[in-house]
């Protein structure tokens, strides 16, 4: 017979502790521990998991076996029906993967599952499970999307034990769960959404998908400050994270990997939302870049590379004369720590300092950069901003700054160059060594070797 009894668990990194406590003395952080009814019987949504699993092939056999045994052939990746979502997911759905889609409320995470359910049921079984929405609701939602739902199979449940029940009856490939926070598993006492019920219902599900084949999507609800509601281990049991975001144009949604083990992380999608539910951005780089005909100073496109692709994007840096004692240096996009030792390194090497200036850096679009290739162009745009000399349209750039005033090559030279030739620019600043040999026909390249090279290119 299963114990109640009261336990204080972290919601950030799910460790479990006897008393409460103000900080985590696991993970560091301040109010995150919070009461817990949990039953003491042992692994209930493991339990619910492996009761669901009579009737699969391999079921049972946990044994040894040679790795170069394992067949390979038998799984092939299934394709999502949205080329940009198969992307992000490294090339389509695994068979056995557990695939978490966290978002705000409101990003588009149920519309584009049931999209996607809406092609892969052409040519596969689908199970969509919904928590949060009546079957009606769907209805309505799948005729507004004008989904063919006559091959959907769907149902309300929120007990994962059901549904992995329901799941071995009907034997889909891909099984969705809309939304892990309102699941609850037997056996456990804690309210849907909290951290045992959260945890428990993702391992079931996770070891479920393992031990049957079938691709599991689970949609995961985010705080306030953007990371997935419940304890950090659920990113550490799926296979795959991604995050939908819907960036400050309200029209244009970003699918973005965080954790994938079947492909390139950093990968993004790019969707529009229409009245007819979400459309891929084939050209992200073309809504990024509708630059205006008159450039201002300050301003100046870039290539970053996300995932498997180059993007373009613009950049935007602003000086402005400090009036306190403490400049202030912000920005929206980027890291900030490496504008202050850009400022560092410009000053050291370039003799070029802004110690007196405010400095104010912004991503267009609200598409965030972390490839360190925006160095070159951040310098570029901060000596364009604090001259008052916009730099010209076509002109776009990007390379590594290091502490010794280096500029350093970056990874894909020769692909950046290619999209940066693709979308009209024709004055290309690049690393001295990623400068192509062969000459580009009507496109200058500049190559650059100091931090100090970049003074004269735009005199
Ligand atoms: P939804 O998928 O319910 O979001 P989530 O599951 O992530 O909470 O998406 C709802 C939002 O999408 C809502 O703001 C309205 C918008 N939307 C459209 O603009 N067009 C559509 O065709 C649909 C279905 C939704
Ligand atoms: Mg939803």
């Amino acid at each position: 017979m299963a114990k109640v009894k009261s336990v204080y668990i972290c919601s950030s990194c799910g460790a479990k502790f006897l008393r409460w406590q103000g900080i985590c003395p696991e993970c560091g952080e301040a109010g995150t521990i919070t009461e817990t009814v949990e039953s003491t019987a042992p692994n209930a949504g493991a339990k619910a998991a492996s009761r669901a699993l009579t009737g699969f092939a391999g079921s049972s056999g946990s044994g040894i076996t040679n790795l170069s045994a394992v067949d390979l052939t038998s799984r092939p990746r299934l394709s999502s029906g949205f080329t940009e979502f198969d992307r992000v997911l490294g090339g389509g759905i695994v068979a056995g993967s557990v695939v978490l889609i966290g978002g705000n409320p409101g990003a588009g995470k149920s519309t584009l599952l049931l999209q996607t359910v809406g092609r892969l049921c052409q040519n596969h079984k689908v199970l969509y499970v919904t928590g949060e929405e009546s079957l009606q609701q769907v209805a309505l939602r799948a005729a507004r999307l004008q989904i063919q739902s006559n091959t959907i199979r769907i149902a309300a449940e929120t007990s994962i034990d059901a549904i992995c029940d329901m799941a071995s009856v009907e034997k889909p490939e891909v099984l969705i769960v809309d939304s892990i926070q309102v699941m609850h598993v037997s056996g456990i006492e804690s309210a849907p959404g909290s951290v045992s019920q959260v945890r428990e219902g993702a391992a079931a599900l996770t070891q479920f998908a393992k031990r049957t084949g079938i691709a599991v999507f689970m949609v995961g609800h985010v705080t306030k400050d953007g990371t997935l509601a419940g304890p950090k281990i659920l990113e550490h049991c799926v296979d795959c994270s991604v995050i939908l975001e819907a960036g400050t144009d309200m029209r244009y949604r970003t699918l973005r990997c965080q954790k994938n083990r079947f492909g390139a992380v950093n990968e993004i999608g790019v969707f529009a939302m229409t009245d007819v539910g979400l459309k891929e951005v084939k050209n992200p780089s073309a809504i990024f870049l509708n630059r205006q005909e008159s450039v201002a100073p300050g301003s100046l496109a870039m290539v970053t590379w996300e995932g498997t692709r180059p993007l373009l994007v613009e950049l935007q840096a602003l000086c402005d004369i400090c009036l306190y004692s403490n400049p202030r240096r912000l920005t929206l996009g980027t890291d900030s720590n490496r504008l202050s030792m850009l400022l560092s390194v410009l000053h050291r090497h370039a003799d070029f300092s802004l110690s007196d200036q405010d400095v104010f850096v912004n991503i267009v679009g609200g598409v965030k950069v972390e490839d360190t290739s925006a160095d070159v162009p951040l310098a570029l745009a901060l000596l364009s901003s604090f001259n008052n000399r916009p730099i010209d349209k076509g002109t776009i750039a990007f390379g590594e700054i290091g502490l010794t005033g280096e500029i350093r090559p970056v990874p894909y030279g020769q692909e950046r160059i290619s999209e940066a030739v693709k979308q009209g620019f024709v004055r290309i600043v690049v690393p001295y060594d990623n400068a192509p040999r062969k000459k580009v026909q009507g496109v200058e390249i500049i190559p650059v070797k100091r931090v100090s090279d970049l003074l004269s290119i735009n005199n």
